[in-house]
């Protein structure tokens, strides 16, 4: 396997400091793109790494930053999401405590990149390791003269602090985030207008994963066609993932796109605990299952599309020989159900009517379930103020198609 890009320090239980981060050429990225890149060519360098957002939207992370740039503004603003709240997914809370020097790096670019000279890096209320992690590693990066007034002795200034969200699962969509850093609930607001377009108080603001942003310096330090060259065709550089307890060693890995979730879960998860077999993979709550005959897949956002899934954010949850699946799908129904924020009537009645058809399928109901859901998600997608209404019905649907046999078998 590759060495790593985030993960650098072989069982890492601690923060990693400065002094640490500067032995591996730490903050070196943006101490060579102050003295020679130009933001565009910054920009340009992101696009050729095709480097792509790791929050689970996949967007293209250099489409974003040039929107930033090239906006006219007095004030821009960069803000690292680290709002993860999606069960079975630790990745971001991880880098954030163990590597919080990368992100913070990742956010200098980014700022010098778009213009932006004020960051937040945007953390659960509830994520006490990560933010005295972060905390501790923004002061000692204060003291140093890697934040704060022109850094490195250039003309460039940046400074960072730390935003307290709120923990409920939207308040990671980025324009919840906005809303939550501009004092607001945290829940999202409709598009357009774009982050990039008008953000907090209404400053053009790019908003990326904090995975997304640990990726940069690295490219930066190493070049675009060196980052290009890992992965599959259209899915560059590695990824985190996280393994919860049904595989013998869960936690928090990084592969390159191309792997397999047979290589996740044998060679970083040491297999599965009590070596049941498994049925499906879910790549990530909001994800569409993938049956076990695709354990050997390359992991990439073009091979799982084909698929009708997408990698998401890593967090996999694995579906074993023995588990009540029925009962599992309708977990995640009522995740979303009770997740959602109640400003979309569609969403309401979409995560609702989902929710209340698998609590009659699990007492017994018979009749068309599949059918129902199936119309209610066709005719509320693309209704809502943010995706989590698409979110909610890929795993229900697809589980429900995936799991026929065991649907019938409750309904007899
Ligand atoms: C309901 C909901 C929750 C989300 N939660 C997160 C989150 O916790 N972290 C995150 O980075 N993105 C989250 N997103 C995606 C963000 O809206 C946004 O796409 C992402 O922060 C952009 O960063 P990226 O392009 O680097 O992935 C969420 C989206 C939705 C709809
Ligand atoms: S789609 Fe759902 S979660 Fe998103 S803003 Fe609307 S009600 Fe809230």
């Amino acid at each position: 396997m590759r060495p790593p890009i985030l993960l650098t320090d072989k069982n890492r239980r601690s923060p990693q400091t400065l002094a640490r981060y500067r032995q591996d050429q730490g903050y070196q990225a943006i101490a060579s793109a102050l003295a020679d890149t130009p933001p565009h060519r910054l920009v340009d360098l992101i696009e050729a790494a095709g480097l792509r957002g790791r929050g689970g939207a996949r967007f293209p992370a250099a489409t974003k930053w040039r929107l930033a740039l090239e906006a006219t503004a007095e004030q821009k603003y960069v803000v690292a999401n680290g709002g993860e709240h999606e069960p079975g997914s630790d990745k971001d809370k991880f880098l954030v405590e163990h590597y919080p020097h990368k992100v913070i790096e990742g956010m200098l670019l980014c700022g010098f990149a778009t213009g932006a000279s004020r960051g937040w890096l945007y953390l659960i209320d509830n994520m006490a390791g990560p933010i005295a992690s972060a905390q501790a590693a923004i002061d000692e990066a204060r003291r140093e003269g890697m934040l704060g007034e022109h850094i490195m002795g250039s003309s460039f200034s940046f400074d960072i602090e730390i935003h307290r969200a709120p923990m409920t699962y939207v308040a990671g969509e980025e324009t919840a985030a906005i809303d939550s850093i501009e004092g607001g609930e945290g829940k999202p607001r409709s598009k357009p207008p774009y982050p990039g377009q008008s953000g907090v108080h209404g400053s053009p603001t790019t908003v990326n994963n904090v995975e997304t942003l640990a990726h940069v310096p690295w490219i930066v330090q190493h070049g675009p066609e060196n980052y290009a060259a890992i992965g599959t065709a259209e899915s560059k550089g590695t990824m985190l993932f996280t393994l919860g307890s049904e595989v013998n060693r869960p936690g928090v890995y990084e592969l390159p796109f191309g792997a397999t979730y047979r290589q996740l879960i044998e060679e970083c998860g040491g297999g599965i605990t009590g070596g049941r077999a498994i049925r499906a993979v879910l790549p990530a709550l909001s994800c569409a299952f993938l049956g076990a005959e695709h354990l050997d897949v390359p992991i990439g956002y073009e091979t799982l599309a084909e698929l009708g899934s997408s990698p998401g954010c890593g967090g996999v949850h694995l579906f074993l020989e023995g588990d009540d699946v029925v009962a599992r799908v309708a977990k995640i129904a009522q995740f979303f159900m009770d997740e959602q924020c109640g400003q979309c009537p569609p969403c309401r009645m979409q995560t609702s009517q989902l929710a209340h058809v698998l609590k009659g399928v699990l007492s017994g109901v018979k009749g068309d379930y599949l059918g129902q859901m199936e119309k209610v998600a066709a005719f509320t997608r693309g209704k809502g103020d943010c995706s989590l209404i698409e979110m909610a019905a890929a795993p229900v649907l697809s589980g429900a198609r995936l799991f026929g046999a065991d649907f019938e078998a409750k309904a007899q």
